[in-house]
């Protein structure tokens, strides 16, 4: 992390303030200190990068299957995130573990040390809004169910003063904010569901509610999602995106300080780093960012987006010691297909092309890519700024069905998810490169934890 300065950190400084300024607001009062010491005791318990010296949470239903697979017993003792995907998951959905389960076993794991438990908070009205493989169970009015139903009941676990010794780290709602930048009125990838979800601001009230509710308990750390840089890194989203979470992060009576970082690439594909080629290289006197391939974004991989959104994130008042985590769980493009070295300085074409580790048709990409995979294993401060690299996404788990499958998850078909489709607006209407034969979002797809073994990068 950017985190130079010698004790206080940045954000405990901020929380040492807070309890100094009601202190003296309270002085002399007997019934201001009992709220100054709840209020300071939160902030004191947190530290700054829950990841650092602590183990992460082995979920052991994501374990067994990885571990049934030929070659998973390599990487089934890896943490993963465990998704909070409806409101059946909290007490577990047909039999499975719920949180209660969840976080008992995190108990056991823990034993004398520091553990990290990473769950994703997933059901917001109308979920899923420029996309149909992963829409939900609640319609986009549907926010008090939100509310009552999902938030409330995961606070009131999390608060348990029986898990207080656990690292919880909550990732919020994930592809819902930079929606309502990107796919709405006046872009052209607009879609009419995030036109209502923007129109009705479910997913801004929402997000507030969670970060309140669920940053009201000491333990937990909030992660906020940020896209990845495929999606918010041109200059035209990046800047509209950070105000955009500001809002979020003080709807519902919430504030900035209920965020303890942001999260990007969840359950996507973009490179980490592009080890060939720089967003500051030019071909013949033109710019990379010329490039089909670029096609004007900023950023060229993962981990540079990241570390910029986090200072733009700053300059617009989130606290100075916010964190970032990338989920490396999907982007480590290696195997046959990697290149090697830069591509020939023919064109700007030939030279990302040629070079980059990227290997999807088009950025805009999301569902079970063809030739992707595993990235960076989790690793705790691996970069100025990054908390850790988090296999959010379990690997091994569909992005969507490859054909039209009923359910009663509210799951819709995505062609996005169909190796024939020639795609839309949001992906430059090139092929998916989505793998064949898909389950549903979220289901075991074998074929696909295959080929993420075999394209592990770093090799397994
Ligand atoms: C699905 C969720 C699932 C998650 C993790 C999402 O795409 O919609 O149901 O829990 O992926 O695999």
């Amino acid at each position: 992390m950017s985190r130079s300065l010698p004790t206080p950190t940045p954000r405990r400084r901020t929380a040492l303030l807070a309890a100094c300024a009601l202190l003296m607001a309270g002085a002399g009062t007997a019934t201001a200190l009992s709220p100054v010491a709840s209020a300071a005791a939160p902030a004191a318990a947190r530290v700054d990068n829950p990841y650092a010296g602590a183990k992460g949470y082995v979920n052991p239903e994501w374990s067994a299957k990885a571990a049934a697979e030929p070659g998973g017993s390599k990487v089934a003792d890896q943490p993963t995130g465990v998704w909070l995907d409806r409101i059946a998951a909290i007490n577990g959905v047909n039999g499975g573990m719920g949180l209660r389960d969840h976080l008992d076993e995190a108990l056991r794991q823990k034993g004398d040390g520091e553990l990290v438990v990473q769950l994703v908070i997933y059901n917001l009205p109308g979920r899923d809004c420029s996309a149909l493989a992963s829409n939900g169970e609640l319609g986009p009015t549907e926010i008090d169910k939100y509310k009552t139903q999902y938030i409330d009941p995961i606070a009131a676990i999390l608060a348990d003063s029986k898990y207080a010794s656990l690292r919880i780290v909550t990732t919020v709602e994930i592809d819902s904010l930079p929606n309502l930048v990107t796919n709405v009125s006046g872009r052209p990838t607009a879609t009419p569901q995030c036109d209502t979800m923007k129109a009705n601001g479910n997913y801004i009230k929402g997000v507030g509610y969670a970060l309140n509710k669920l940053g009201a308990v000491p333990n937990v750390y909030n992660y906020v999602d940020a896209g990845h840089h495929g999606w918010i890194g041109w200059d035209d989203n990046l800047g509209p995106s950070a105000e955009m979470f500001k809002q979020a992060a003080t709807a519902e009576g919430s504030t900035l300080g209920k965020v303890h970082g942001f999260i990007t690439n969840t359950a996507n594909y973009s490179a980490l780093k592009e080890e060939h080629f720089s967003v500051d290289d030019a071909v013949n006197g033109v710019s990379v960012r010329q490039s089909k391939w670029v096609d004007w974004n900023r950023y060229v991989d993962e981990q540079s987006f990241a570390q910029a959104f986090r200072d733009k994130l700053v300059s617009v008042g989130f606290d100075p010691g916010v964190g970032m985590l990338i989920d490396t769980s999907r982007n480590g493009w290696g195997g046959t297909a990697r290149p090697t070295a830069p591509g020939a300085r023919t064109s700007v074409d030939t030279y990302v092309e040629g070079g980059r580790i990227d290997r999807r048709i088009h950025v805009g990409n999301w569902c079970n890519q063809a030739g992707a995979g595993l990235g960076e294993r989790p690793k705790a401060a691996p970069a100025p700024g990054i908390d850790a690299y988090v296999w959010m996404k379990p690997p091994g788990e569909s992005d969507g069905a490859s054909k039209e499958i009923p359910n009663d998850e509210g799951k819709g078909f995505d062609r996005m998810c169909d190796p024939s489709y020639t795609g839309n607006a949001r992906n430059g209407y090139q092929m998916s490169g989505a793998l064949p034969n898909a389950p549903l979002s979220g289901q075991w797809f074998s074929a696909q934890f295959q080929e993420l073994l075999k394209n592990a990068h770093p090799a397994l």
